[in-house]
């Protein structure tokens, strides 16, 4: 019986979903603790694909329950859509999902907030406009309003018809979007009706289910953590697995197991600094081969090579215990594939990412060669038959992450 964590350890799109399906098998609780719809977890099922934004992935399996943890942002349009999703794919769910009390709501006002801002920004970082940062503000301003609130029509009408004035009075948002946001809250209100049942006190179901085993769904990746990650280009709440014992109530000392999912290279959507990107034919390659395209904004994903200086930061900021490597089989056709192990920053060799967060855009990765396997990967079962250049490659990671690949 264990306490198991799944973290992205880049900028998010590692697979994680594609790792929680894997693991959770015969797990009685899957659970979230931060973030909101600005996930976006493929998995397929019976060959169909599915995009879970809110709901964690363990729903796929028929007997997990999911818990969305109070340290989550949840959008109760997105949670009916994603239920659509399941119907439509004959998914059970009923009394397997269960919306924290506390976790905050978004509402339209705060996905409409989050566009005008990335409108009028000069600086843009390319959210997922799905109402997260704005949400968040919100908690942390202590004017939020929470998933408990939906259980009292009254006190949620009147706070939101106070929020839109207050939006209005700070120029928030657009006098001129002012029908379009009557119409969505219509369509809101009617959602909030219909997803009242999953919300419930999750504290007493994780308690008594503690010596159980419990697998933790993490979103987003550790560098775009709001305290770790290369602010402020990252999103609003903890991704790392610090955020697990605030999001979930679940402290430190109960979880055993840490993994962090790291993709072969590296990918990033939205602004922000990226020491290993790419702007070449390899750049190109990563991106078409591996489908590089968000699951949640369809946006392409910037791509680069494996950044084992942010890499290193990660395992230690989470306490990894091991790594899933993933899209390993996009390297397939490359002659040469390449590591940073280093920056070079004022002609220094840097190999602690956090002492130069604040000058990412000035340092020179410094790269480490390697020849590549030329033959797919496809269908390979079992470590002892891979290429010796995939064994050498996935050997050197593991080695400068400090941490076993598993
Ligand atoms: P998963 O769980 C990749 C990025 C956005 C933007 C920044 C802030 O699929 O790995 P936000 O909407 O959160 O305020 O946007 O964070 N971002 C993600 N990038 N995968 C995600 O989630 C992401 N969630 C947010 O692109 O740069
Ligand atoms: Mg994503």
């Amino acid at each position: 019986m264990s306490i198991n964590a799944i973290i992205g350890g880049q900028w998010g799109d590692e697979g994680k979903g594609k790792i929680v399906d894997l693991l959770s098998k015969g797990v009685k609780i899957v659970a979230r603790y931060q973030g909101g719809a600005n996930a976006g977890h493929t998995v397929y099922y019976n060959n169909n694909k599915i995009v879970l934004h809110q709901i964690p992935t363990g729903v796929l399996r028929d007997k997990s329950l999911c818990i969305l943890g109070k340290g989550m942002v949840i959008d109760p349009i997105g949670i009916v859509e994603e239920i659509d999703c399941l119907n439509e794919n004959s998914i059970s769910f009923k009394d397997r999902i269960v919306i924290d009390y506390y976790a905050h709501l978004v509402t339209p006002i705060h996905k409409m907030i989050d566009r005008e801002t990335e409108l009028k920004s000069g600086n843009k970082i390319g959210t997922t406009c799905k109402g997260i940062g704005p949400t968040y503000s919100d908690k942390f301003n202590r004017i939020g309003l929470r998933m408990v609130d939906i259980l009292n029509n009254n006190y949620l009408k009147t706070k939101i018809e106070e929020r839109i004035n207050s939006a209005l009075e700070n120029n928030e948002i657009n006098k001129n979007s002012i029908d379009e946001l009557e119409k969505e809250m219509k369509y809101f209100y009617e959602c909030c009706e219909m997803i009242k049942y999953f919300i419930k006190d999750s504290f007493p179901i994780i308690y008594n289910n503690i010596n159980d085993n419990i697998l933790i769904e993490g979103a987003q990746g550790t560098l775009l953590d709001i305290d770790h990650g290369t602010y402020p280009f990252v999103t609003s709440s903890s991704c790392s697995s610090g955020g697990i014992a605030t999001g979930l109530g679940i402290p430190g000392n109960k979880v055993n197991d840490i993994i962090g999912i790291f993709k072969a290279y590296v990918t990033r959507v939205g602004g922000g600094p990226f020491p290993t990107e790419l702007f070449d034919e390899d750049g190109d390659r990563l991106q078409s081969i591996g489908k590089e395209f968000g699951a949640t904004t369809g946006r392409k994903r910037r791509c680069g090579w494996f950044d084992a200086v942010a890499g290193n930061y990660s395992v230690k900021i989470n306490g990894l215990t091991g790594v899933a490597l993933t899209k390993l089989d996009i390297l397939d056709s490359f002659k040469k594939i390449k590591v940073c192990t280093h920056y070079e920053f004022k002609g220094e060799l840097i190999s602690n990412m956090s002492s130069v967060l604040n000058n990412l855009e000035d340092i020179v990765p410094v790269y480490k060669e390697f020849s590549g396997w030329e033959t797919s990967l496809e269908n390979i079962e079992s470590y002892d038959d891979f290429p010796k250049e995939a064994k050498i490659y996935i050997e050197y990671l593991s080695e400068i992450l400090e941490v076993p690949i598993r």
